[in-house]
């Protein structure tokens, strides 16, 4: 007898959206973790830092039977002076990469929520691995700079691109209708 492999289930349908339930954002956390501690290695075991005190934080939801199952995606944004935000800490579900553009609806609500906040000017420290990502999203590479042990190069989106988003959410994305 031959046995096909079960391949991972995975949803079809996904809510992105700024945190409103408490469970969203520990997940968030945990996937931060997961991401930036045990995968990447960038820190050792705790990645907080003092923007979590004031950030916003954004989750990609995965919905299951019409209802939110699981964050399969975060980002956080913040603004140290008026007019000018920052995203940091963007992460998928290693699952869920490349497959239903949960990293550019994640960073289309960080900064059109920002925008809808008062922003003028939206940066970011993005690893150099994912600098073509944000290019092809209207990013500009301002200067290169090593972070963590990681190449970075800081990057500023151009806002043209990115109307103000003030409800903080996303239409409901699916793998066939993509975020960008
Ligand atoms: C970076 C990350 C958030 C991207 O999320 P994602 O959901 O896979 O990205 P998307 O699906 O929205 O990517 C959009 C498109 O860009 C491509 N793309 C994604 N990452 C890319 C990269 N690093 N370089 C070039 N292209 C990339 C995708 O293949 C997709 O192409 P398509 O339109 O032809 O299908 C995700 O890979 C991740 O969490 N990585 C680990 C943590 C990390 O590196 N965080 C970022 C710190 S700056």
């Amino acid at each position: 007898m031959i046995l096909e492999p079960v391949k991972p289930f995975r949803s079809c349908e996904y809510a992105v959206k700024t945190t409103t339930e408490a469970w969203e954002y520990r997940a968030a956390r945990t996937l931060r973790q997961t991401v930036f501690c045990q995968e990447q290695r960038l820190f050792e075991d705790n990645d907080d830092d003092a923007h979590d005190h004031h950030a916003i934080t954004i989750v990609a939801l995965a919905y299951v039977a019409g209802g939110p199952e699981e964050v399969v995606g975060t980002v956080r944004i913040h603004s140290d002076r008026p007019g000018i935000w920052y995203g940091s800490r963007l992460a998928v579900a290693r699952g869920y990469r490349r497959d239903a553009h949960l990293g550019s609806a994640l960073i289309r609500l960080a900064v059109g929520h920002a925008r809808a906040l008062g922003c003028e000017s939206f940066f970011a420290q993005v690893q150099a691995a994912n600098e073509a990502l944000f290019q092809r999203l209207h990013w500009r590479t301002l200067r290169y700079q090593t972070l963590h042990g990681l190449e970075h190069a800081l990057m500023r989106a151009d806002l043209s691109h990115y109307p103000p988003l003030p409800e903080g959410r996303l239409p409901l994305l699916t793998r066939a209708r993509r975020a960008s």
